[in-house]
């Protein structure tokens, strides 16, 4: 069944953290922490979606917008505690039937499967309140579970207020809850900021539901890494690793070849199709694609970028780029946005590309730029080669057509066609249109003046080379 409500709680200052940005935005594996959490509780299909905000919330707020605009925002203008928070979260709507799911915002290694797991056993056993747990090695900071002699749960004590004997209990409160939306209503009304932290609790919600006879109980995670929240930026680099490798190990399982999972970072957008490889220090950002067979690495950073079936890419920098199947980039190039790599197409060395097709089977091997052009099939573009697209003010195209070989050192001047079949000379620079089957030669004629550094560069050594080749060549002639 899908929950009344999941409250996302997100209004922390998270001081440790030492940001002007808000904690919950910090990013790991291509989205926020907070976008994690949401993406595991969209998974619920809850009917309402809350996200509790107070500090930097014109951040948090903007990145709702952006990233979950079915997430409406509540504003806590105080932080009166976790308690205080959820109950201005349900302060407009009142008490909600069925069931609510609390979550922290700061905890981006949940996945949907726990969360569900939470719901599945507080509805199977019919509980008023149901709380995450877990043990964990250094329980330091955390809540922990207390139980009665037969194992019940009957409340939750903070680490500010518990004893010596209640801090040495392993078992703590990871911060989700699946509540009954009625019965929590009331509860929230009756929280005092008797404590330790002089703020409403959340997690005395299940001492005064338990007071009042109803059942409590728990749903213990066994892998307590999923549950870790982030305080510091210490918790966020190995959260970030944390999920890299489940990533890494999904993609193993689904047949991708990682060749070094200490220096491949995947974002979990990502998707590379079975017998891909990723060599070392390959990162894949957004939402790239990599197809079967394809090869990428080492030391490439794709952003959402397409690399079709059995390409080959290395040593790349690419950012909405299409790399078209057995198409072959690197080493040192740089595909911006808006560039397309047809079929068994190839980037070479010193390439950079932006906003340009490149047809079937063409080739720009090295050292060139190519701005706002589309190259058709067949052609090969010669080292050194600028298209020119800008003019001081407007960007103009370059169309090449079909098996065109552009010699090496050209300026194509846009706005410019050089048409199917054609040939333009080393070192030109070519300002007009060349029609198709043209040779264009566009430079000075070669002028040699013969005897000039002998009369002018006297006593040089290239004047004494010059003078032997003369001698040479004169001898040679006598015999
Ligand atoms: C809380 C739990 C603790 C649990 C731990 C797990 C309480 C009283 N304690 O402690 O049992 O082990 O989480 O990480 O709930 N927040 C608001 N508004 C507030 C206060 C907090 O939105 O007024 C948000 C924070 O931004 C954060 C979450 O609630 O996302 C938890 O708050 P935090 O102060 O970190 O609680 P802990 O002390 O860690
Ligand atoms: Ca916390």
């Amino acid at each position: 069944m899908s929950p009344a409500a999941v409250i996302v709680l997100a209004a922390g200052e998270g001081t440790r953290m030492k940001s002007r940005t808000s904690k919950v935005l910090h990013e790991i594996g291509g989205r926020s922490m907070l976008g994690h959490v949401l993406a595991a509780s969209q998974t619920l299909l809850p009917e309402r979606l809350v996200v509790v905000v107070g500090h930097r919330r014109d951040q948090v707020i903007a990145h709702l917008a952006e990233v979950a605009p079915d997430a409406v925002p509540v504003v806590q203008e105080t932080q009166g505690g976790t308690g205080h928070a959820v109950r201005v979260a349900l302060a407009d709507s009142g008490p909600l039937e069925g069931t609510v799911v609390v979550t922290n915002g700061d905890h981006p290694l949940i996945t949907g499967e726990t969360l569900q797991g939470l719901i599945a056993a507080h509805e199977r056993d019919g509980n008023a309140v149901t709380v995450m747990t877990t043990e964990v090695p250094d329980p330091t900071g955390y809540g922990r579970v207390l139980r009665g002699l037969d194992g019940a749960v009957t409340g939750i004590v903070e680490h500010k207020d518990a004893t010596e004997g209640q801090r040495a209990i392993a078992e703590i409160n990871v911060g989700m809850y699946a509540f009954d939306g009625a019965l929590l209503d009331g509860a929230l009304k009756r929280l005092t900021t008797d404590n330790a932290g002089g703020e409403e609790y959340l997690t005395d919600v299940l001492g005064i539901l338990r007071g009042d006879g109803h059942r409590v109980g728990a749903s213990v995670v066994a892998d307590w890494i999923e549950t870790q929240g982030v305080n510091d930026r210490v918790q966020l680099a190995a959260a970030r690793r944390q999920l890299n490798d489940r990533v890494l190990e999904r993609l193993m399982r689904e047949g991708v070849t990682v060749v070094d999972p200490q220096t491949a970072w995947v974002d979990v957008q990502v998707q590379v199709e079975a017998d891909a490889t990723l060599l070392p220090n390959v990162q894949l950002h957004g939402g790239t694609v990599v197809r079967a067979g394809a090869q990428v690495g080492p030391d490439t950073t794709l952003t959402d970028t397409v690399v079709g079936e059995d390409a080959r890419v290395f040593r790349t920098v690419a950012e909405g780029a299409e790399i078209g199947p057995e198409a072959s980039v690197g080493p040192y190039t740089y595909l911006r946005p808006g560039t397309r790599l047809g079929r068994k197409a190839k980037a070479g060395t010193y390439v950079e590309i932006k906003n340009s097709e490149v047809g079937e089977g063409s080739k720009v091997p090295h050292l060139t730029y190519v701005g706002d052009a589309t190259i058709g099939t067949g052609s090969n573009i010669g080292a050194g080669s600028v298209f020119v697209n800008y003019d001081g003010v407007a960007k103009h195209r370059t169309v090449v057509g079909d098996h065109v070989r552009v010699g090496s050192d050209n300026m194509l001047v846009a706005p410019v066609t050089i048409g199917d079949g054609s040939y333009t000379a080393a070192g030109s620079v070519i300002i007009k249109d060349v029609p198709p089957g043209a040779m264009a030669v566009a430079r000075g004629q070669q002028r040699n003046v013969e005897g000039w550094v002998e009369r002018r560069r006297a006593g040089t050594p290239a004047a004494e080379a010059a003078k032997r080749a003369r001698e040479n060549n004169t001898q040679e002639g006598d015999k």
